[in-house]
């Protein structure tokens, strides 16, 4: 069983969008998945109730109201964490990771407060020594003055964290999202630049070369 969280303090960096997708991306490969909702919001847990009879299946976990448990055979869980987790919280969490996926969104207020937080969990110890980091730049406008500056301070973390990958700012993700999908589940041609950014990312969760 493979681990997956999903984890920043900084509120709406796209934490639930990278958990559901990933899930969704899983699924749709027969894989046995499991959606682990920490986060009081419920986000990933409503996403899963909209999920519609077609697609495959996902186990939910709430995991704010029920103990965590994994039905057998579960091959990958991946953990939605909610924002604002206080140091604690974060160590509890990590602690538990096989891989840990920092998203970050190319704002100023956002790469400052993703620059405190990697700190501080490479600080906590609480990182599984086999577990990997790493840093997915969300909501991307290429070409941008401040996504130059984010590439930049990802370049700087370069050596103790890799940058995995960028995601566009598509809604493409929003549609995903209001009927319970994920990009995997949608028309190839409308989300094809989406899955082409995708590959480094599952490449990396999965280790493939
Ligand atoms: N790449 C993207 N392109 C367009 N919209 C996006 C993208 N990623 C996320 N969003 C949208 O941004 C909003 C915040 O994303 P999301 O809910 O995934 O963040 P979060 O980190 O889980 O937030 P919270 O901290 O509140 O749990 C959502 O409305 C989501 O649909
Ligand atoms: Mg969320």
């Amino acid at each position: 069983m493979r681990k997956i969280l999903v984890l920043n303090s900084k509120g709406g960096c796209g934490k639930t969008t990278i958990v559901t997708n990933l899930a969704s991306y899983y699924a749709v490969w027969g894989v046995k998945t499991a959606l682990v909702d920490y986060d009081p919001q419920l986000s990933s847990t409503e996403w899963l109730q909209a999920r519609p009879d077609w697609a495959d299946p996902i186990h939910g976990i709430c995991a704010v109201s029920e103990r965590v448990h994994y039905p057998a055979g579960t091959q990958r869980v991946v953990i939605d964490s909610p924002a604002r987790v206080d140091r604690r919280d974060v160590a509890n969490l990590a602690r538990r990771a096989d891989v840990v996926l920092i998203p970050i969104l190319p704002s100023p207020i956002d790469i400052r407060a993703a620059a405190h937080f990697v700190g501080e969990l490479l600080l906590s110890g609480s990182i599984a020594h086999h577990a990997q980091l790493g840093l997915v730049a969300n909501r991307v406008r290429e070409h941008t003055l401040i996504y130059g500056k984010l590439e930049q301070f990802l370049a700087g973390l370069k050596r103790d964290i890799p940058f995995v990958t960028h995601l566009r700012d598509t809604q493409n993700y929003i549609r995903a999202a209001e009927q319970g999908i994920g990009i995997f589940e949608m028309a190839p041609y409308a989300v094809a630049a989406d899955l082409e950014q995708w590959r480094p990312l599952i490449n990396w969760i999965e280790k493939k070369k």
